[in-house]
């Protein structure tokens, strides 16, 4: 059988990204919006985005960013703090602008400071959502120093996730950026309302990326990749077709002086060559017939969003792509994640709608 080099996809969605504000946003949305429909919006803005009206300005402020002759949905979310009004969160859900709550634990990760501390200070607005079927976006790791930041996650699931999930059934809760064989394992033992995204990033790199040969900073984001055994079961997980397992890129930008610092921030930013880095990790794995699967079906089966119309179509070339290695904005230029190896996969410009 000869290889396959050109693939048509229904336009894919993205479920977890940083668009960031101000100059930072302008900056960076075109690098979304090129090839992604829609996109949830990370809600972790300095001040993040607690209330409707939070969340309506800051979609007016996209909006105003997307390049003409791009079409482009951002996916409203809500930052759950420990006093977020469940009937605001209700009125948003209702009038179709708000798709998600996301959790940060407090001090998990950037701009999580506002975040969740002690859970029960949620469950009013838990219960409203489980009520309207409301899904939940959680950053899945516990912030407890005395647990090793390479078991945070996999503690979470037994600590947080587990009993939430027994005390709110109904509750569709999305585990976002799973980085661990814990987590994909716990996903998949899971019959129903528990979805999860895995990111570019974590199927491509894992923990040598940032350690090995000097301090790396721009693969350095949270959770931190883990070891190899960890990044082959993300792989597995999202090249499997299985409906749980979606994208979320968690395009993350941090102008390059952040990144490159005594205390650099956590972030890749992966926007730019997301799409050529999947078909080549989809193809690697032989599994290219399940990429659509995971960009673009298995995300708003999750949402209950209908599937895009457009269409987008990747041509692997015999040469290596000419990719951009960083993009300059007016808050800084934000270096682009490298993924080590060539990428032969392009998305064919004009090909889509
Ligand atoms: C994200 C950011 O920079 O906002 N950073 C990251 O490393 N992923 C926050 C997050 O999603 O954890
Ligand atoms: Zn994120």
């Amino acid at each position: 059988m000869s290889a396959v080099t050109e693939l048509e996809i229904r336009r894919p969605d993205d479920w977890h990204l940083h668009l960031r504000a101000g100059a930072m946003l302008d900056g960076i949305t075109p690098s979304t919006t090129a090839d992604f429909a829609r996109a949830i919006i990370m809600p972790n803005l300095v001040p993040p985005v607690v209330t409707t009206a939070d969340a309506e300005a800051y979609r007016t402020r996209i909006m105003a960013a997307v390049p003409q002759g791009d079409t482009f949905e951002p996916l409203m979310t809500l930052y759950l703090t420990g006093v977020t009004d469940p009937d605001d969160v209700a009125a948003g859900a209702a009038s179709g602008l708000i798709k998600a709550l996301k959790l940060y634990p407090a001090g998990a990760t950037t701009n999580s400071e506002s975040g969740i501390r002690d859970i029960e200070t949620a469950y009013p607005v838990l219960e409203r959502m489980s009520e309207i079927g409301l899904p939940l976006c959680m950053h899945g790791e516990v912030t407890d120093p005395d647990i090793d930041i390479f078991d945070r996650e996999a503690v979470f699931i037994d600590r947080v996730l587990i009993p939430l999930r027994a005390r709110f059934p109904d509750l569709r809760i999305v585990m976002e950026h799973v980085t661990s064989r814990q987590g994909v394992d716990y996903v998949r033992s899971q019959e129903k309302n528990l979805g999860a995204t895995l990111t570019v990033h974590h199927l491509i790199i894992n923990r040598n990326a940032y350690l090995v040969g000097g301090i790396k900073p721009h693969f350095y984001c949270l959770p931190v990749a883990k070891r190899e055994t960890h990044r082959l079961a993300l792989r597995e997980a999202a090249t499997s077709g299985d409906s749980r397992f979606f994208l979320g890129t968690d395009s993350a930008p941090h102008a390059d002086p952040a990144k490159e610092s005594a205390c650099g921030c956590a972030g890749i930013f992966t926007a730019p060559t997301a799409m050529s880095c999947l078909a080549h990790v989809f193809e690697q794995e032989n599994a290219l017939d399940k990429l659509e699967a995971f960009v673009s079906l298995n995300g708003p089966a999750y949402y209950g969003l209908p599937v895009n119309e457009e269409r987008l179509r990747l041509v692997r070339g015999e040469a290596p792509l000419e990719w951009p290695k960083r993009v300059s904005t007016g808050a800084g230029p934000v270096t682009v994640f490298d993924p080590g190896f060539p990428l032969f996969w392009r998305v064919e410009k004009g090909a889509k709608g």
